[in-house]
């Protein structure tokens, strides 16, 4: 079973596609006029010029929006597609959950004929994210973006561009980053559900680690989080 028929149950309910996220990565993307979208989930962020879905999890495909692009159930590690059959291939906050990254770009490269576009978070800005260093380190282990530094993917991504996007402190989309100026919707357990870090984590432990702690904002420092992209011309 996919990791998300089980954590992906109640995506939706707090993953809304931010608008400035979603403008960066539309820019990023340029003028092409077919994009494969893999690792596409219920469909955020998808430019209407996208052809093909690729998805793992069934609960994801049910999520997606009538009038969304055709998806198929796949892999990135193994794409449907043939050589150089669209213009672009996308992938937002996936790249850290594939089995195998090295074959996954690979697979991207083969089907993309100008471009690839990922949006993930950055390895070192997370790990020293205060929700995870400060609160949850007992979790931290469990955060597959931790694994999949940038340098990773520019090192499968000959030639790619990175740029960084901060979160903004009013990110719609729930990820582990976006509440880093409101604390206090850690501890809803509806926020927690669209965060893979928590949905993948032991209950007790997280609820011993993290009691009545997480009350404090990085608002007074400024800190925040970042996201980045690696944008590859091909
Ligand atoms: C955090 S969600 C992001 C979904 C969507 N791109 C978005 O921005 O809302 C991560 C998605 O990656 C998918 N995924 C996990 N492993 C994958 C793989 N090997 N190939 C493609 N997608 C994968 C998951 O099923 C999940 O839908």
């Amino acid at each position: 079973m996919a990791l998300y028929d089980t954590i992906g149950q109640t995506y939706r309910a707090t993953r809304r596609p931010d608008p400035r996220i979603g403008a960066a990565i539309h820019a990023a993307l340029g003028n092409v006029s077919s994009v494969l979208n893999v690792g596409a989930g219920a469909g955020s962020y998808e430019p209407p010029q996208t052809v093909l879905a690729v998805e793992p999890s069934a609960v994801m495909i049910a999520q997606r929006p009538a009038g969304a692009a055709p998806v198929v159930q796949a892999v990135a590690e193994h794409l449907p597609l043939p050589d150089k059959s669209v213009d672009a291939a996308m992938g937002v906050l996936t790249v850290h959950h594939w089995q195998d990254v090295p074959a996954g770009l690979a697979e991207l490269r083969r089907v993309a004929r100008r471009r690839i576009v990922l949006l993930t978070s950055r390895a070192d800005v997370v790990a020293k994210f205060w929700l995870l260093a400060d609160y949850l380190p007992i979790a931290a282990p469990l955060d597959p973006a931790l694994d999949t530094p940038i340098d990773l993917l520019t090192s499968l991504l000959p030639g790619a561009e990175v740029t960084t996007l901060p979160v903004p402190r009013d990110c719609t989309d729930g990820f582990g980053a976006a509440y880093w100026s409101r604390p206090e919707a850690y501890l809803d357990p509806v926020v927690r559900a669209g965060i893979s870090i928590f949905a993948r984590s032991d209950p007790a432990i997280l609820a011993e680690a993290s009691t009545g702690s997480v009350t404090r904002s990085n608002q007074a420092n400024g800190t925040g989080s970042t996201a980045t992209f690696a944008s590859s011309r091909r």
